[in-house]
């Protein structure tokens, strides 16, 4: 079995859910504390051991690239100041022996059309797709690493799920599953509550087998007009298994506003230089 070494990170989204604050910054370069989500979901992939991390970018991402580029005159200034904490966390968030490619997604498709963007890069061997937006918090290994141990086990695709409240059906992916061996059964992307299979939400987190990508070649728009990943994975299932992964941790829906905000409280909470003075703050507003 090919390990899992490379990871695709689509980003190109308008972010419209987020305007004005997205208008000139992708969304992915949003802050939770003082890191923004994209280098929370590299550093989850770089922890699972990939080694490649593929950019599915557009016009106007350049922040991203320049986030994980060195910033020499920064680097400097804290360095001649003294400021050693401050320059560890701005270099080598990517280490030097990490490949970092990125390839363009000309028109915003899709999430599926994004994927296949990055076709060329990944060739036949297994890879991550990780979604920024979605924030997991996990106390042990992370999302990803759980997900590579299930494929390691298993040589299937492996997506990330968890419980959603029923009403919810129609902003995810939801799946059908066979909880005695932990395979999808069917996958449909956004249905209304009446129509969802299950419970069982898809989160942004992907292990995939390199067949999925012939798939793209006749598959027309879905859900939303847009070309869907899960579309794909529904015709995977056809040709192989493709398991789910039910993780432990916490997600946090980063692409909505309240999931952004409890996000944003409850790492700052973590934070021992933060969290009296958060706690105070919060139990003063509420009075
Ligand atoms: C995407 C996927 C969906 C998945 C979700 C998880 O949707 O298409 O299947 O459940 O991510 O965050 P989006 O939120 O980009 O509309």
């Amino acid at each position: 079995m090919k390990p899992v070494r490379k990871a695709i990170f689509p980003v190109a989204g308008l972010g419209t859910r987020f305007l004005p604050a997205t208008k000139s910054i992708p969304k992915e370069m949003l802050p939770i504390v003082d890191k923004p989500l994209i280098q929370y979901a590299v550093e989850e992939a770089l922890a699972a051991g990939i080694d490649t991390l593929i950019f599915v970018t557009s016009r106007k991402k350049h922040s991203i690239s320049d986030h994980f580029d060195r910033a020499f005159e920064l680097e400097t200034k804290l360095a001649a100041s003294g400021k050693l904490e401050l320059l560890e966390c701005i270099t080598d968030i990517i280490p030097s022996n990490i490949t970092r490619a990125e390839v363009s997604q000309l028109e915003t498709l899709g999430l599926g059309h994004a994927v296949n963007c990055a076709r060329g890069l990944i060739g036949d061997e297994p890879f991550a797709v990780l979604l920024a937006d979605d924030l997991i918090k996990t106390s042990g290994p992370g999302c990803l690493q759980q997900l590579i141990s299930q494929y390691e086990q298993t040589g299937q695709s492996t997506i990330a799920v968890q419980s959603i409240a029923a009403e919810e059906s129609d902003q995810y992916g939801m799946i059908k599953p066979s909880s005695s061996d932990r395979k999808v059964l069917s996958i449909v992307e956004k249905p209304a509550p009446e129509d969802a299979p299950s419970q069982l939400a898809v989160v942004g987190r992907y292990v995939l087998t390199p067949e999925i990508f012939p798939l793209f070649d006749d598959l027309g728009a879905g859900s939303g007009g847009e070309i869907q990943l899960t579309d794909a994975i529904a015709l995977l299932i056809k040709e192989q298994a493709v398991g789910y992964c039910e993780f432990s941790g916490r997600r946090y829906d980063c692409g909505s506003k309240v999931g952004f905000i409890e996000a944003t409280v409850d790492y700052a909470l973590e934070r021992p230089e933060l969290r009296g003075k958060i706690l105070h703050h919060i139990r003063k507003s509420l009075n």
